[in-house]
């Protein structure tokens, strides 16, 4: 069943371009500019007046759920509030009519998050669940279901959920920024091509091993890493080093760059791995002086950038490069990464990779 890979989650971190394209298939639109979610059922003159949307879930959906706030409130304009489901149904949270939640849950079981969607549908709000697993709790008490098509997923850890919940969240950008209105055709095609390169922009990724032998030949016996990005990227630094302590069982701390100097730059030494995401966009610059303040300090660089960045090479310890590809799906290619740094680290290690010690695959308790 794991077809030759060491373990089930090396197959699903390799299984993520075709998840994607089965994720993408049939919802894109190229000759009117659109998505077409139908199958969601939620209906276009109320989403066209919505005032908020609210996005919740736990763990790793919650980090798709902090991507997704840069990509709706960019592409569609529309203000997005995020909060993890244990936090939203224990607060007095402000849901009206007009408010659309969104819970994005993989299994469709996780407690907290049935719970959050159950409050916010009681206070008058809508809901559409993004979801794996068709026929789950989730799919069935919600007003809407967009599913993403993921496959079963063995390994506890994350890999290919979380970037088909990426790659459902850039579609349902567009398609609420063209039922809004806030999104022109010929802007909403630039999203669609872009999201259309992502499987071939992560088999690319996929392609080049080597770089995370040696981060776990190196590193491997570290007690801490840290892990930074910027905007969109910020999410994925909190994913990244979620990863690496479910399997690992090394401390990680995920940054957002800028937020550095506010404390976590006190960490720094030359004992200090720091990931550093840092693909050319429109906050690179920022990211890179960043990331010269870890180097001054003698902090040890992993830096994952843009293939020809030869800048970002020199300053680097280990460079991982990535294709040059659009700020929006930058999230979804440099997951892959980060997946990938927890999961050769892990197996240096020698852990339980797909069963990671005190964890769950769905979590149905409180
Ligand atoms: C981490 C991981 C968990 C889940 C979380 C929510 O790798 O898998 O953090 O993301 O338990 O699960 P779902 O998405 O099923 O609600």
């Amino acid at each position: 069943e794991k077809q030759g890979y060491k373990h089930f989650m090396l197959k699903e971190i390799f299984e993520q371009p075709a998840r994607i394209v089965d994720t993408l298939r049939g919802r894109i639109l190229l000759d009117r500019a659109d998505v077409d979610l139908s199958e969601v059922e939620l209906d276009a003159e109320w989403l066209a007046q919505v005032q908020k949307l609210t996005l919740i879930a736990c763990g790793t959906s919650y980090y798709a759920a902090l991507v997704g706030k840069y990509m709706i409130e960019s592409i569609a304009r529309v203000p997005v509030e995020v909060d993890l489901a244990s936090e939203f149904r224990y607060r007095t949270p402000i849901v009206t009519e007009n408010t659309l939640c969104v819970a994005i849950s993989q299994s469709g079981e996780t407690a907290d998050t049935l719970a959050a969607m159950k409050l916010a549908r009681g206070l008058g709000a809508k809901g559409l669940a993004i979801c794996n697993v068709i026929e789950s709790t989730m799919a069935r008490e919600t007003d809407g279901v967009l599913y993403t098509h993921a496959g079963p997923e063995i390994g506890v850890a994350s890999t290919k959920a979380f970037t088909t919940q990426l790659a459902a969240l850039g579609l349902l950008a567009v398609w609420l920024g063209r039922r809004r209105g806030t999104l022109d055709a010929e802007q909403a095609a630039v999203h669609l091509d872009a999201l259309r390169t992502v499987p071939t922009a992560m088999e690319e990724i996929l392609t080049d091993l080597e770089p995370y032998a040696e981060i776990a030949r190196e590193f491997g016996q570290a007690h801490s890493f840290l892990y930074l990005g910027r905007g969109i990227l910020y999410p994925i630094a909190l994913e990244g080093a979620l990863k690496l302590k479910e399997i690992s069982y090394i401390h990680a701390e995920g940054y957002a760059a800028g937020e550095m100097k506010h404390g976590p730059i006190a960490l720094i030494d030359e004992e200090m791995p720091v990931v550093v995401l840092a693909p050319r966009n429109g906050v690179y610059d920022k990211t890179l002086s960043n990331l010269e303040e870890v180097k001054a300090r003698e902090g040890k660089i992993i830096a994952i950038g843009a293939d020809d960045d030869n800048e970002l090479r020199r300053l680097a310890d280990i460079f991982i490069p990535m294709p040059e590809v659009a700020e929006v799906i930058q999230p979804l290619v440099a997951s892959v990464a980060v997946q990938l740094i927890a999961y050769y680290i892990a197996d240096f290690k020698g852990t339980d990779v797909d069963q990671p010690r005190n964890l769950a695959k769905s979590v149905t308790v409180e």
